[in-house]
């Protein structure tokens, strides 16, 4: 392995590519070397753009050949810095935008095939005119892509019902680092044939092979939905609430979130359109929403359940949206809240995940920590409570000192996930992945057996290190 020259890389590039497949003006590549939270501002020799998996494959190979290292990226949404090259000015960008494909719906067979630079939107969109749901759905939809999804094995809303991303594979095409393509896109719901290999792909990161496509599981049409958006008592009487839709519907939950006071002051002031849908404010609220294929009593379901949970003091007032614009808007306030947190200033963001039953017990102790330790900081603990899963950020108190809060991010996540992982059995990153943000609290959380193997399969998969190294593992 030898590093090429650059203008001889880039030769080679554009003869595999074509001229529009390789960008190297820096009008062109700016917006596409920092990270979304602006953590990383990263320099590449040139953003490469295939638009065939077999030429994702060809750029593998040279760059094995020559020994660059590559970068790959999707929409890039992504919270941990995984697809921002480094400072080096070395490493080569490879886009997949321009692989945005949907190949395959196959309705009867509950599938579709898609490829890794598809937006997510585009996806749900393609599963809907098939009159079929594919249940991924985030608040960045409309930008991510399928292969960041899948590289980040990404989380969202409708977890408690679907699973993540992981749970709605089927298959996988992938490009390896040596430039073979590893053709695996079965659409098959049993296939116990040795070791499952796609599911390494999987919130990998990019760091074992550059997913070019995928087959994915569909579900039917989603035509009955009843949503709440509801005062509670506290977190405890969210869980409690949790469990008694989930009986009284029979699993027809598909999602379940909880959401603080502060979140509503800061999405109906930052974000137009976005009101409170109670007239009295509360502490803490869910917004929770029941769907179905049919055309069920959801309705009469959610407000019995509400009712009785009203009579047993875990909930305190509760507006049922009674349109579609009402369901819309219950969903701006709570998907916009990680843009009107960016609105408001610094935030310090901790992505962690503990027992669903233990979460009241954790919010009530690290928000008694957060009062007493922080008082620049405001806590704004909300997230998908249904799957144990709770960004508990911090956002930079009025008049605070941004430079001062910031500073002090390292102290109190230390203690923050210290308190997840060794107290409560969780996890530092529930949902949003390790990239080069989190690498150092992988060393320190992941037992050592678990980091061997890790290592030992980044060796098998990337033995000179060249897929989007110092993410994940150092
Ligand atoms: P990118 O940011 O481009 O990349 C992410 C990682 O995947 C990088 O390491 C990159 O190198 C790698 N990668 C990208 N494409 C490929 C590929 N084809 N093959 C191999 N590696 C690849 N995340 C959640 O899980 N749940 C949420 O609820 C959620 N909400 C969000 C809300 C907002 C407003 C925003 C901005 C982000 C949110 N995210 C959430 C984070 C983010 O959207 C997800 O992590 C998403 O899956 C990233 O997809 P992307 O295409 O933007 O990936
Ligand atoms: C969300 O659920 O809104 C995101 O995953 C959290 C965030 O943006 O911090
Ligand atoms: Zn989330």
């Amino acid at each position: 392995m030898k590093a090429a020259p650059q203008s001889a890389l880039l030769a080679r590039l554009e003869h595999l590519l074509g001229a529009g497949g390789v960008l190297t003006a820096e009008s062109d590549t700016a917006p596409l070397l920092t990270d979304q939270r602006e953590l990383y501002r990263g320099k590449a020799v040139a953003v490469a753009l295939p638009d065939t998996a077999p030429r994702v494959a060809a750029v593998l190979a040279l760059c094995n050949e020559t020994g660059v290292a590559v970068v790959p990226q999707g929409g890039n949404t992504g919270y941990c810095g995984g697809a921002t090259p480094d400072e080096s000015g070395a490493q080569l960008l490879v886009s997949l935008r321009r692989l945005n494909r949907i190949r395959a719906v196959d309705a009867l067979n509950y599938s579709l095939v898609a490829e890794a630079g598809c937006v997510l939107a585009d996806v749900q969109r393609a599963a809907e005119e098939a009159d079929r749901f594919f249940p991924l759905s985030l608040g960045s939809e409309g930008t991510c892509q399928i292969g960041g999804n899948l590289s980040t094995n990404a989380g969202g809303l409708h977890v408690l019902r679907y699973g993540m991303m992981r749970d709605l594979v089927l298959g996988l095409e992938v490009a390896l680092a040596d430039g073979r393509l590893l053709s695996a896109l079965t659409t098959l719901r049993k296939d116990n044939t040795g070791y499952d290999i796609k599911s390494l792909f999987l919130g990998a990161e990019g760091t074992l092979g550059i997913i070019t496509a995928a087959s994915l599981k569909l579900y039917p049409r989603m035509s009955a939905a009843a949503t709440a958006f509801a005062a509670i008592r506290d977190p405890r009487a969210a869980v409690q609430l949790l469990a008694r839709l989930r009986e009284a519907s029979g699993e027809r939950v598909s999602a379940f979130e909880l959401i603080p006071r502060l979140a509503v002051e800061l999405t109906t002031r930052h974000i137009p359109g976005v009101r409170d849908p109670l007239d009295a404010p509360h502490a803490w609220y869910v917004l929770c929403e029941l769907t179905s294929a049919r055309p069920d009593r959801l309705d009469t379901i959610l407000t019995e359940s509400l009712e009785q949970a009203l009579g047993a003091g875990l909930v305190a007032d509760a507006a049922l949206a009674r349109n579609e614009g009402e369901r819309a808007g219950f969903w701006k306030l709570r998907e916009t809240i990680p843009e009107a947190q960016r609105r408001d200033g610094a935030s310090l963001k901790h992505d962690v995940a503990v027992p669903v039953a233990a979460i009241a017990q954790f919010i009530e102790r690290a928000g008694e920590w957060v009062r007493a330790n922080v008082p620049d900081g405001r806590l704004i603990a909300y997230g998908h409570v249904g799957d144990g899963n709770l960004h508990f950020n911090l956002n930079q108190a009025p008049g605070a000192d941004r430079a001062a809060f910031l500073a002090r991010g390292e102290a109190i996540k230390r203690v923050i996930h210290d308190m997840v992982v060794r107290e409560f059995g969780g996890s530092f990153s529930a949902e949003h992945g390790i990239g080069r943000l989190k690498v150092g609290e992988l060393e320190r959380y992941a037992p050592p057996v678990e980091l061997d193997l890790m290592r030992a399969i980044k060796r098998a998969f990337d033995p000179n290190g060249i897929l989007n190294p110092g993410k994940v593992l150092r």
